[in-house]
């Protein structure tokens, strides 16, 4: 039979003080071979920190110019040495007729890395994402984001973030340095 392996969806909690730590994320993100071929949701309200996240990642991968939010255009294409990214933003996404006329499957079936925020306006166009971040700005300024690793790579991602991130800032909320399965999801 030809399953696909499942994984169990991996979650865990971190927190943002400021966007240094936004930034220490995006570079311990960077540095994991895993994201050379991922995709990322970005999800939270306006003004969570999704573009800024991406702004940080990109500069820590080596995009030099500038970086800008794709609410208009709805993607940004970035081309590295070795390395094809592109950071949608699916905010005024609405005809999904526009996925396959404006090239959106195409690029979800090439090798490269992509981010997305506003996966939810795609109604169910995307592909299952390997991480997905969840962005929530807290009363103090604060950003909770929770990762969710939904495959290898997503899994593979979130080891490397851990590793980097906990030795230099700490910043770990919860469950620090270990994987919190879901109890309702960790059960086949
Ligand atoms: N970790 C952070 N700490 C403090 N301010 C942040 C942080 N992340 C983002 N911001 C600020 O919040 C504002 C909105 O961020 P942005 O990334 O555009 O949000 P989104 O893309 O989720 O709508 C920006 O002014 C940005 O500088
Ligand atoms: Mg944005």
């Amino acid at each position: 039979m030809c399953s696909a392996t499942v994984h169990p969806p991996i979650v865990k909690t971190v927190l943002w003080r400021t966007e240094s730590d936004t930034q220490a994320f995006a570079r311990a993100l960077a540095g994991s071979a895993a994201l050379r071929n991922a995709f990322i949701e970005l999800r939270g309200d306006l003004g969570a920190g999704k573009t800024t996240l991406v702004r940080h990642l990109l500069r820590a991968l080596g995009v030099t110019g500038r970086v800008k939010s794709p609410t208009y255009a709805v993607v940004e294409p970035y081309e590295l040495p070795g390395l094809a990214i592109w950071h949608f933003d699916f905010y005024r996404f609405s005809d999904p007729r526009e996925w396959v006329d404006a090239g959106f499957r195409d690029i979800f079936a090439s090798p490269g890395l992509k981010l997305a925020e506003w996966p939810q306006q795609t109604a169910g166009c995307l592909p299952l994402a390997d991480l997905v971040l969840t962005l929530e700005l807290l009363d103090d300024g604060a950003r909770r984001v929770t990762l969710r690793a939904q495959s290898a790579a997503g899994l593979a991602l979130s080891q490397s973030f851990i590793h980097d991130f906990d030795s230099t800032s700490g910043a770990i909320e919860k469950g620090k340095g270990v994987f919190l399965p879901q109890a309702n999801e960790a059960q086949p």
